[in-house]
């Protein structure tokens, strides 16, 4: 693909991050946006200058909490704010990391994600959607959420992956020259290795001095769900390290 100025949303985050290294390291002109680069998504303050020139936007922006109300009225508008900038500045096309399991999901974030999801697609420009599994990441900030020296995380199955993996994926989703085949099922990345988010857990809290106690996730959104692997990657799902330990053993 020949140099393309990609507005990435959630820059600073932690998927955004590796999306504009990525980028940037494959020569294409990249526009950080987040409220620390002074671009707001859902109050639209700076964004239009920011998607001027643009071509593609990167949706990697989040909510910042598990609140399914809070967080489906952050994607909701940050989905309108997107589509309505992004037509005037004459964006072509929209690529956004959406959860494995989003489809199936009844409650919580992942039901806001697929509205998310829903809204994205109905929009004016086309929009390419990659379903990730939970981050490698993600499990030290369910570690920050709980105080103490003893966290209770949930054994549910999952098959983290490495955010940079995730980027890698994304990167190629939005570079890639021709759209999907029609009934093309939505993409999934996941890690190589299934485990419960406990298990995970137990590695990192073993670091930090923090004992995990898995318990089962009960009163949790869709934990039956969960508790039956609804959300685990699908067949089609394409799968890439490191695992969790690996990843864990180059952290500093
Ligand atoms: N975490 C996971 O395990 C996981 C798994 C699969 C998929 N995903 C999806 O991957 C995406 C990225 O997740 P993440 O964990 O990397 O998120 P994150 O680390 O929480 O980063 C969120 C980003 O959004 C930005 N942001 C928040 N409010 C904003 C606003 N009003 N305007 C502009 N930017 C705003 C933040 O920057 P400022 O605070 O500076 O504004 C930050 O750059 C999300 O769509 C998430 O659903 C996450």
């Amino acid at each position: 693909m020949s140099i393309t100025t990609f507005a990435v949303a959630g820059a600073t985050g932690r998927l955004g991050r590796h999306i504009v290294d990525l980028l940037t390291e494959r020569g294409h002109r990249v526009v950080p946006m987040s409220r620390a680069t002074g671009v707001d998504i859902i109050t639209g303050a700076g964004l239009a200058e920011a998607l001027t020139g643009a071509e593609v936007i990167i949706d990697v922006a989040s909510w910042h909490a598990s609140d399914q109300d809070a967080a489906t009225e952050f994607f909701r508008t940050s989905a309108c704010n997107l589509h309505e900038y992004g037509q005037k500045a004459g964006v072509t096309q929209i690529a956004m990391a959406s959860i494995i399991g989003a489809d199936k999901a009844t409650a919580g974030f992942l039901a806001a994600k697929k509205v998310h999801e829903e809204l994205l697609l109905s929009g004016p420009i086309p929009v390419r959607i990659l379903r990730a599994a939970q981050f490698h990441e993600f499990v030290g900030q369910l570690l920050d959420w709980q105080q103490g020296d003893v966290a209770y995380i949930p054994a549910l199955p999952t098959q983290l992956v490495a955010c940079r993996t995730v980027a890698e994926e994304l990167v190629d989703l939005a570079t890639a020259p021709a759209a999907p085949a029609p009934g093309t099922p939505i993409p999934e990345i996941a890690g190589p290795r299934g485990e419960t988010m406990a298990e995970a857990a137990q590695l990192l809290g073993a670091r930090r001095g923090i004992k995990v106690v898995g318990v089962d996730g009960s009163g949790m959104p869709d934990a039956e769900l969960a508790a039956n692997g609804a959300f685990l990657p699908g067949p089609h799902a394409k799968l890439a390290g490191p695992t969790f330990q690996e990843w864990l053993d180059t952290q500093p």
